[in-house]
């Protein structure tokens, strides 16, 4: 059980808690960084121990690697460690880009994010994709340039880089001496200290301080050319950025850079005492009644992620409860405020470390995982009876849609039943199309019709077939003129679907398509993501 000192008050509870998660492209080190921090955090005691979360592409249809992934991942969903006093909460995102909308969902619980970014490839697809997700939200991100030790792009040209693609500003707070081979260490821009580089997969590096760069140590330590390097790009450096404004990071403005190598252990270290220095302890949330303080004595909070059937003899479902305000207490009655009942949560884990743990109280900031017997959906709000839902949980449109044929009429039950839990978990979004009650599946990657009619076949012995639709996005539509809404209806029946909350959502086949309709009915407005306000 795990034990609370008494002493910490409430706020001290939460002014201590850092939730985060780390977004990369997959092979960018996010695994090996995450090793890391467990490592500093003596949350595990040697390397080796964190299996990665990928499924790397050569598995793709290899079903029992992704039930493995599946069990690894509800163990390392959440990782919870102290450093320094500090708790820390990092949330695992699939490095996968099929999952990519898990890792959406997940980003809504945390609050800020460390950026991996590979030195050699630059930023790639995968990251522009998740800091958009960041942005909608002005999530704070701290950027951690890695794989120093091998030959990678210009630093300078790596941060114009990220300027540009990701659309953020960057403010270097260490700075590489050369590369690759060649590679000598960090000069911390902030500490004035200089970090030498030796390849080794244990040792945690110590700084040397240089308080004037112009010390001849420095000549000394990474030799006549790179000491001269440096300076020159230092001075050039604090032209251009003057002090880091913390304010601009915690508005998601400006993204601190950390250079290292996560395999080596270099540069972690720092980049972990900043991160519990400059990053958010729990932040305000905003509900659908206001903006909900995480010093409200009243608990609430809400669900960003389920996990179901590890256990298929037993329906068993684990929801993700982000505590928002308040203590969450274990037995307590909770309001659900979509089902507007009071459900008791006796069974509650807490994630330290890889280990869950029976948890009998818990603080904003932390990740709880509730049982369920199948009550809870992503986005669900728990209160101690306000009404406010928490937003900021959407759907996006999905990008391949195909649609679910049921190939055994004897087990339709079963499929509805299968179909319905594994879009509760998240595994797809499901339109039914008002006409024909054609039901569409879509999904952000392939991979996941795989895996729904593997689970559905597995878990509800039903099978199915997918038929693919010629659909280019699904809009959530809206309009304040509710008899022009029913003329669109009306017009473009064949097309308008109901998403998992009965929304009205039209499926547009093609982007000039959509263009046109968007032209011909002006009061209609089409929205992206089902969150939206007109
Ligand atoms: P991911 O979770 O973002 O997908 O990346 P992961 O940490 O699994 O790292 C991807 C590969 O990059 C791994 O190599 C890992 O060892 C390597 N790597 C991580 N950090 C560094 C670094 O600082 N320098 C160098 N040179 N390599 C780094 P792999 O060959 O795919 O796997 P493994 O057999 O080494 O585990």
């Amino acid at each position: 059980m795990q034990t609370i000192d008494t002493n910490m008050s409430f706020l001290e509870e939460i002014q201590r808690r850092r939730t985060f998660g780390i977004i990369s492209h997959p092979d960018a080190g996010k695994t090996t960084l995450t090793e890391k921090l467990l490592l500093f955090g003596g949350a595990i005691q040697k390397a080796g121990a964190v299996k990665s979360s990928k499924i790397k592409d050569h598995a793709r249809s290899d079903w029992m690697e992704i039930e493995k992934q599946r069990g690894i991942s509800v163990a390392t969903s959440v990782m919870g460690f102290n450093y320094k006093d500090i708790k820390i909460n990092l949330l695992d995102t699939p490095g996968h880009q099929d999952f990519a909308e898990d890792t959406y969902r997940t980003l809504t619980a945390v609050d800020s994010v460390i950026m991996v970014v590979d030195c050699v490839k630059g930023v790639e697809m995968q990251t522009e994709k998740l800091m958009e997700v960041c942005r909608m939200r002005n999530t704070p991100v701290l950027c951690f340039i890695n794989k120093l030790d091998r030959e990678g792009q210009d630093p300078f040209d790596l941060l114009d880089e990220i300027e540009a693609k990701l659309r953020i500003k960057v403010h270097p707070l260490s700075w590489p001496i050369s590369m690759g081979k060649s590679f000598k260490g960090v000069y911390s821009l902030y500490e004035k200290s200089l970090k030498l580089f030796t390849p080794s997969k244990t040792t945690i590096e110590e700084g040397i301080e240089i308080s004037d760069i112009n010390d001849p140590l420095l000549d000394q330590y990474v030799g006549e050319t790179n000491a001269k390097q440096l300076r020159t790009d230092v001075e050039l450096l604090e032209g251009v950025y003057p002090e880091l404004n913390i304010q601009d990071y915690l508005d998601g403005k400006v993204a601190p850079v950390f250079f290292g190598s996560a395999v080596n252990n270099f540069g972690v270290k720092e980049l972990l005492d900043t991160f519990i220095r400059i990053a958010p302890p729990p932040i305000p949330r905003e509900t659908t009644l206001r903006l909900v303080n995480p010093e409200e004595e009243k608990f609430s909070g809400f669900i960003f992620k389920i996990h179901a059937n590890m256990d298929p003899k037993h329906r068993n479902r684990i929801a993700f409860l982000r505590v928002c305000s308040g203590r969450f207490e274990r037995g307590s009655n909770y309001l659900h405020v979509r089902q507007g009942k009071n459900i008791r949560f006796s069974n509650a884990t807490a994630f330290m470390a890889q280990d869950r743990e029976i948890v009998d109280e818990a603080w904003p900031g932390d990740i709880v995982g509730l049982f369920d017997t199948g009550n809870l959906k992503i986005g669900d709000s728990l209160t101690e009876g306000e009404k406010g839902v928490y937003t900021g949980i959407p759907s996006f449109s999905p990008e391949i849609f195909k649609e679910v044929v049921n190939k055994d009429a004897m087990k339709t039950k079963q499929m509805e039943k299968g179909l319905l839990q594994l879009m509760e978990e998240g595994v797809a979004q499901m339109f039914t199309y008002e006409l024909g009650k054609k039901k569409v599946i879509g999904t952000v990657g392939a991979l996941q019709f795989e895996v729904i009619q593997f689970r559905l076949k597995n878990e509800y012995s039903a099978t199915v077939e997918f038929v693919p639709q010629n659909i280019y996005k699904a809009c959530w539509i809206s309009s304040k003129d509710s008899v022009k809404l029913q003329e669109f209806i009306n017009s473009k029946q064949r097309h308008i679907a109901l998403d998992k909350d009965g929304k009205l959502v039209f499926m547009a086949e093609s982007k000039a398509w959509l263009q046109m309709v968007q032209d011909n009915f002006p009061a209609i407005n089409f929205h992206f993501t089902s969150e939206f306000k007109d």
